[in-house]
C-alpha cells in the first residue's frame, strides 16, 4: 500500500519536534480524520536553514510532513510557498489515492508557517 520511502519517513520521521524562538509556526488540521500538524520554520536572510513538524496523525501525514520539512530546507520563501503536495508526494513514490488529502495538510501547515513569518516582518 505504502512505499519503502514513505514507509521510512513514516518509521523515521526527519526534523520531528519544535524549534524556539522559531521565525514562523502554523497549525493546521483536517475536520474529517481529526489530523493535526504544527510546522515551524526558521529564516535567516530569506533562506529556511530550518523546520521541524510535530504530527498527529496517520502514517501519511507523519512522512509527507517529514518529506516537507527536508524539501523546503535551504529554500527561499518564495521558492518554499510554491512547494506543492503534489511534489512531496511525488519525492516519496506516491500515496494512495485516500491519502492525498495527508500530503495536502503538509502543503498547508508550511503555508501557515509562512504566512505567520510574513506577517511579523511585513
Ligand atoms: Fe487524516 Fe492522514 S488520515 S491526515
Amino acid at each position: 500500500m505504502y512505499s519503502d520511502k514513505v514507509m521510512d519517513h513514516f518509521e523515521h520521521p526527519r526534523n520531528v519536534g519544535e524549534i524556539d524562538n522559531a521565525s514562523g509556526s502554523g497549525t493546521v488540521g483536517n475536520a474529517k480524520c481529526g489530523d493535526i500538524m504544527k510546522m515551524d520554520i526558521k529564516v535567516e536572510n530569506g533562506v529556511i536553514v530550518d523546520a521541524k513538524f510535530k504530527t498527529f496523525g496517520c502514517c501519511a501525514a507523519v512522512a509527507t510532513s517529514s518529506m516537507a520539512t527536508e524539501m523546503i530546507k535551504g529554500k527561499t520563501i518564495e521558492e518554499a510557498l510554491a512547494l506543492t503536495n503534489k511534489q512531496v508526494m511525488d519525492e516519496l513514490g506516491g500515496l494512495p489515492p485516500v491519502k492525498i488529502h495527508c500530503s495536502v495538510l503538509a502543503e498547508e501547515s508550511i503555508r501557515a508557517a509562512l504566512e505567520d513569518y510574513q506577517k511579523k516582518h511585513a
